[in-house]
């Protein structure tokens, strides 16, 4: 007999019989795969320029490099303490506090995850309950939607003013009893807004007013243009102990497939993260922490570098996309054009699937950032070599429609 609900399942002989093995409905049935994942494959399968998923396609520093085959060779190989290496947990809390202005105390605030997707997970299960609320801005990252889910939150999706900024009625109506976090990422994925102190000091009054905590993705943070600073949530006033601050390694020194990230938070709340971190995973690959101890001792050069090569970047893709007639504005952060394709009388999916197919750059839809909507719009990364950005603005100069 199928399964009544999902009708999921294949028939199987064992024993002399042959059944049914339904699968059953499960929470995972409720969210769809990555479209992000989704365009890669597409991508490949038609040798296209992936401009979707946010990964460069040049070289991470040599001396990243380097640090990892020595730990391997140096027997870094056994299970790191779960919550992260000691030395990688104080070099952390030392670049927290000269450039974040943040104080963690590397004992019990810290803790090393499996990217700062895990990050994200751990954090959310240890704080949610089922039902509770979690206001995520719209357009937002996409799996923070599945990421919802997965911890029994109820997302409350909150759009983001026209200009991306927040809208401050519709942020302020969205804070209930039943609020328990906000979602804020800043620099933004996709739309490329770098938050201001007076947008984020706004709604960490609404956080401190009803008593909600602010979970803030800043993996962007060293990707910003034209003089912008970062500012970090658990910086200001009263947030220390109420902001769950994330962060990675992989965008900042180009290591995207290590797995290394972060989360710092206050000691109580710390202490579930790390539970929920360590039944999850034991924790982040060992050698590759070592690594990361040397990533945290690049020079401030090093940074400002990463900026400025993004900026060019930032300015090739721009250009090419406004020639091939896309609408859109210079981001001021992050590394990613969030466009506007109205002008080409095509929707998202069918225009990402004809690019990739017929024109040979792969983007990612805009509805995967919405809850609903974005269907007027594609994300094109810039992480990429000059020339894997020249060539997809040549091509890009072909549509042909
Ligand atoms: C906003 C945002 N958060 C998190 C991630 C995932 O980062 P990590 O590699 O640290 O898991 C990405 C990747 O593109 C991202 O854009």
């Amino acid at each position: 007999m199928k399964h009544a609900k999902s009708g999921i399942g294949k028939h199987i002989t064992g024993a002399g019989k042959k059944t049914f093995f339904a699968v059953h409905p499960s929470r995972a049935d409720s969210f769809t795969e990555s479209v992000i994942r989704e365009m890669t494959r597409l991508a490949l399968a038609n040798k296209a320029i992936n401009l979707a998923q946010g990964f460069p396609d040049f070289a991470c520093p040599p001396e990243l490099k380097t640090a990892a085959i020595d730990a391997i060779s140096n027997d870094h190989n056994q299970y790191a303490i779960t919550w992260g290496s000691k030395n990688l947990r104080d070099a952390l809390a030392a670049r927290v506090k000269t450039f974040n202005g943040m104080d963690f105390d590397p004992e019990a605030e810290i803790t090393v995850t499996c990217g700062s997707t895990e990050a994200m997970m751990a954090s959310m299960l240890a704080i949610i309950q089922p039902g509770d609320e979690v206001i995520v801005p719209e357009p937002f990252y996409e799996n923070y939607g599945p990421d919802a889910q997965i911890s029994g939150a109820v997302p409350r999706y909150v759009p983001l003013a026209p200009d991306f900024g927040i809208d401050e009625e519709a942020m302020k109506t969205a804070f209930s009893k039943k609020t328990r976090a906000i979602i804020l990422n800043t620099p933004n994925n996709p739309t490329g807004k770098v938050f201001t102190r007076k947008e984020l000091a706004f709604i960490a009054d609404l956080c401190i007013d009803r008593n909600a905590i602010a979970i803030t993705d800043e993996i962007y943070e060293h990707i910003v243009y034209d003089g912008r600073k970062h500012v970090s949530m658990g910086s200001l006033d009263g947030m220390h102990d109420r902001t769950i601050t994330i962060g990675s390694f992989s965008k900042t020194y180009s290591v995207t497939g290590w797995r290394v990230g972060y989360a710092l938070a206050d000691a109580a709340i710390t202490s579930r993260i790390r539970k929920i971190h360590d039944f999850l995973t034991v924790g982040a690959p060992a050698p590759l922490q070592q690594a990361c101890v040397a990533a945290l001792d690049l020079p401030e050069s090093y940074y400002h570098g990463l900026a400025a090569e993004y900026d060019r970047k930032r300015k090739i893709l721009y250009n090419g996309l406004k020639k091939a007639g896309f609408a859109c504005e210079l981001p001021e952060g992050a590394y990613y054009i969030f466009t506007d394709i109205s002008g080409f009388g095509m929707k998202d999916r069918e225009f990402a699937r004809y690019l990739a197919e017929k024109v040979g750059v792969a983007a990612v839809p805009g509805s995967s950032f919405y809850s609903n909507g974005g269907e007027n719009r594609l994300r094109f990364t810039f992480s990429k070599k000059d020339e894997t950005l020249v060539e997809a603005c040549r091509r890009l100069g072909n549509i042909d429609m």
